[in-house]
């Protein structure tokens, strides 16, 4: 077999990693693959779901003796604490690994020290190779274990002039079901799906990952969200059924802004103590308005239908903007066509000052 290169086998770990997306929470994203001394590869692994064996750990038990004297790829730098597992740091010394090279350090002060260890046992270590797309590939743990509340995804539907609903309040279905299967799919990759109240009374959404052609639930389901001030989610909501777990989010229980409404930011960090790293905000457009009013939205995926409607409510209300120099700039980062749809994936563009 040809020998592969270090580069090669950190595509092929990023490749690996993401295979956990969706399932690893609160724990990271992480692929991993060894080559003995000649560049073979020898072991491959991914981190599966929480609780569940270390990437390096999986391919090291691949690897056998064949890891003595070889060299570890990993996204991630290994870890360094024992928690449901033992250290991966120390299996890599013991297991005779000459060289580590990973893409990105770990920032989770609980864990880090991995790259530290195992240079005081003489392994060789590697940063940076890769980085920016295994970055990418890990974007909202890391950016929750950095900042300490978690990664913010607004998701929305409208038509092509933007609106949520025709003018008598009807709204199924703006988009098509390619589309809503799609955005069945996304919850299923976060840890929690948000949705005001307001939404709630309206719609009474079930807010549950479910495959839409036979109505089955994902296995995993995000928690449900309501944001909720003074408690008014009715008892027989939908978001109320045993389908998946529910918090109605109340000022009493969170904190009020100067508004009596929840304090979005108490919010994200009561999320973030619960081990939710990555957040599905499904609106509506009031809520939307005041997350992005107050900087916490991450990314915003839209899908917009082929339709016009001309009258009926906005996809988005007051977001804080009054003139146009205070428009929140985005980037488009990514169109996608879906069915007969259009997702458009854009992230805001941080403000100068
Ligand atoms: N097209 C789409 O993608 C989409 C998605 C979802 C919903 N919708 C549509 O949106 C409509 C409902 O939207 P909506 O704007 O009335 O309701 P909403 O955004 O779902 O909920 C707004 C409510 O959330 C509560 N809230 C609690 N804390 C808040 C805070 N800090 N900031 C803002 N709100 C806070 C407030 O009620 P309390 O003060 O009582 O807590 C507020 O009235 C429905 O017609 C639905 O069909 C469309």
């Amino acid at each position: 077999m040809a020998s592969v290169s270090v580069d090669e086998a950190m595509r092929r770990a990023i490749e690996l990693a993401a295979r956990g997306l969706g399932t690893t929470s609160p724990n990271p994203v992480v692929g991993c693959v060894l080559l003995d001394e000649d560049g073979q590869v020898v072991g491959e692994g991914f981190h599966a779901y929480a609780g569940g064996p270390h990437a390096e750990i999986v391919a090291l038990a691949q690897a056998g003796q064949r890891a003595k004297g070889g060299t570890a790829v990993v996204t991630l730098e290994p870890c360094n604490h024992t928690g449901r597992t033992g250290p991966c740091s120390s299996a890599l010394v013991q297991a005779g690994v000459a060289r580590v090279v990973i893409a990105v350090p770990d920032p989770n002060p609980v864990a880090s020290g991995g790259a530290a260890t195992l240079r005081s046992a003489g392994v060789r270590v590697d940063l940076g190779v890769r980085g920016d797309e295994a970055e990418a590939g890990n974007v909202a743990w890391l950016t929750s274990m950095r900042r300490g509340w978690p990664y913010v995804i607004w998701k929305y539907a409208a038509t092509l002039d933007g609106r949520s609903a025709a003018a008598d309040g009807t709204s199924m279905w703006i988009t098509s079901e390619a589309a809503r299967i799609d955005v069945h799919a996304l919850r299923g990759t976060v840890d929690a799906v948000l949705a005001g109240v307001g939404t709630v009374l309206a719609d009474d959404p079930r807010l549950t990952a479910r495959n839409l052609r036979d109505g089955s639930l994902a296995i995993r389901q995000p928690l449900r969200v309501v944001v909720d001030s003074s408690g008014r989610t009715p008892a027989d909501a939908r978001v109320r059924d045993g389908a998946a777990r529910t918090w109605i989010a109340t000022a009493a229980e969170v904190g009020a802004d100067p508004h009596g409404r929840v304090d979005l930011p108490a919010l994200l960090a009561a999320l973030h103590q619960r081990g939710v790293r990555a957040v599905l905000l499904e609106g509506g457009p009031r809520l939307a308005g005041a997350f992005l009013a107050a900087g916490l939205v991450d990314k915003i995926i839209g899908y917009v239908a082929p339709r016009l409607l001309g009258a009926g409510p906005t996809a988005l209300l007051d977001a804080g903007v009054t003139t146009i120099a205070e428009a929140i700039d985005l980037e488009f980062v990514d169109v996608t066509q879906v069915g007969p749809d259009l997702r458009i994936t854009a992230l805001p563009r941080k403000r100068e000052g």
